[in-house]
């Protein structure tokens, strides 16, 4: 009963899930202490405590309505609170009626991805890329435009210039990036900028800034993480709680949208509409709540830090030429060979799961993510040695 169109895309779109399965049978033949697990991007370790207790606090005190349909948009005063944070940071005048409850960064990107793509509309993303973003694009119509990113994996603004076309409606941004960890500084977002303005003159258009931001809290080495809409006059972030407060289970996240876009009210309507018609509904109504509680809240980054780090820096003393992450929890090396397939199966003879560059259309790269405890780490070294034997 499968479209076959689906058949092919559960072919291609593999390599992250390929990697659980064969770490489940590793586990099972090796023990689980035994098996170095950098495959999936879920973070190990529990809520911050205050998110823990809140949570506790909201269903011991038999808070009413906590599990009733909310507004499609989420509830106002927890949508006005990101908003007054936001207005706070960058200047810009962005009200609840701006925000949007979400079911994580995913729903959110197909909220925004189907209330702005007419059939054929072309959106940028730059390689390489979060798996995902070319099947979200497709699922409403889009046409996925791969642009590759340049030296260090910073966006190679000439290259992005040139791909502009008449037909394009959005760019996707990722900044911390999945999967090279990257942070993009503010001088090469204004850069960014400056082309889509011209770009926008020439074609009479407006390109939408998509900004995929689930890690904005992540980041180290003190690394300045620019608002997108401080920025952008035309753009949406998407964010979510999934990474900076370890609850990807719970579905919890929003859109912002910057009031500058053009009929700011109708899209604001058509994103509500969605949410809803998509199958979301509403964003789950007790995480909205604890959100409401717990906003200011973040991951341990120097936790964090130090686990770069660690597998950063003994990659790097076994030969692996890597860009040091300043900010997600993934690490983006070169393979030493040209095939990357090759050199992760490679991998998996010392109980060692990576996911191939060719899984975010970037061949002849791994993805390591180390949201693993040092522990796991230190202990994955004698693996990582010996399989730099193999090619060093
Ligand atoms: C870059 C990026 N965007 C979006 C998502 C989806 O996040 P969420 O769990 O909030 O839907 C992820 C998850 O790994 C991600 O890495």
């Amino acid at each position: 009963m499968i479209a076959d169109k689906l058949k092919n895309d559960i072919n291609n779109a593999s390599w992250i899930r390929a990697m659980f399965e064969e770490g489940e049978k590793l586990r099972q033949i090796h023990g689980a202490d035994k098996v170095y697990d950098f495959s999936l991007g879920n973070p190990d370790y529990e809520p911050p405590v205050k998110v823990q207790e809140n949570l506790k606090k909201l269903i011991a005190e038999d808070t009413p309505a906590l599990h009733r349909y909310t507004s499609n948009a989420g509830y106002p005063d927890v949508r006005s609170l990101i908003a007054s944070r936001i207005a706070a940071e960058t200047g810009v005048p962005i009200t609840s009626e701006h925000i949007i409850l979400t079911c994580g960064a995913a729903g959110g990107l197909n909220v925004v991805l189907k209330t702005i793509l007419n059939p054929g509309d072309e959106v940028i993303i730059i390689t390489p890329y979060f798996v995902e973003y070319h099947f979200y694009i497709d699922n409403h119509g889009g046409i996925p435009v791969r642009v590759p990113s340049g030296p260090g994996f910073i966006p190679d603004i000439k290259a992005l210039a040139n791909s502009i076309t008449q037909k394009t409606r959005a760019i996707i941004l990722n900044s911390p990036n999945n999967p090279t960890g990257v942070v993009y500084s503010r001088e090469v977002l204004e850069q960014i900028a400056e082309v889509l303005k011209h770009k926008e003159q020439e074609y009479h258009s407006e390109i939408l800034v998509i900004s995929d931001e689930p890690y904005n809290k992540l980041v180290y080495d003190g690394v300045e993480v620019t608002n997108f809409m401080s920025v952008f006059p035309h753009c949406a972030i998407v964010n979510s709680f999934s990474k900076s407060l370890a609850l990807p289970g719970e579905r919890i996240g929003y859109i912002a949208v910057n009031p500058s876009i053009s009929s700011v009210e109708l899209t604001m309507a058509g994103m509500v509409f969605t949410n809803r018609t998509l199958g979301y509904v509403n964003a789950p109504s007790l995480f909205q709540r604890l959100i409401f509680s717990c906003l200011d809240e973040g991951p341990d980054t120097l936790e964090y830090e130090a686990r770069r780090d660690l597998i950063y820096n003994h990659l790097a003393s076994l030969g692996f030429s890597c860009v040091k992450p300043q900010g997600a929890f993934y690490l983006f090396p070169q393979s030493p060979i040209a095939d990357d397939v090759e050199f992760v199966k490679r991998a998996l003879k010392y109980n060692l799961l990576l996911v191939p560059g060719t899984g975010f259309a970037a061949p002849g790269y791994f993805r390591i993510a180390f949201c693993q405890s040092q522990q796991t780490i230190r202990n994955s070294f004698d693996a990582f040695t010996q399989l730099a034997k193999e090619f060093f």
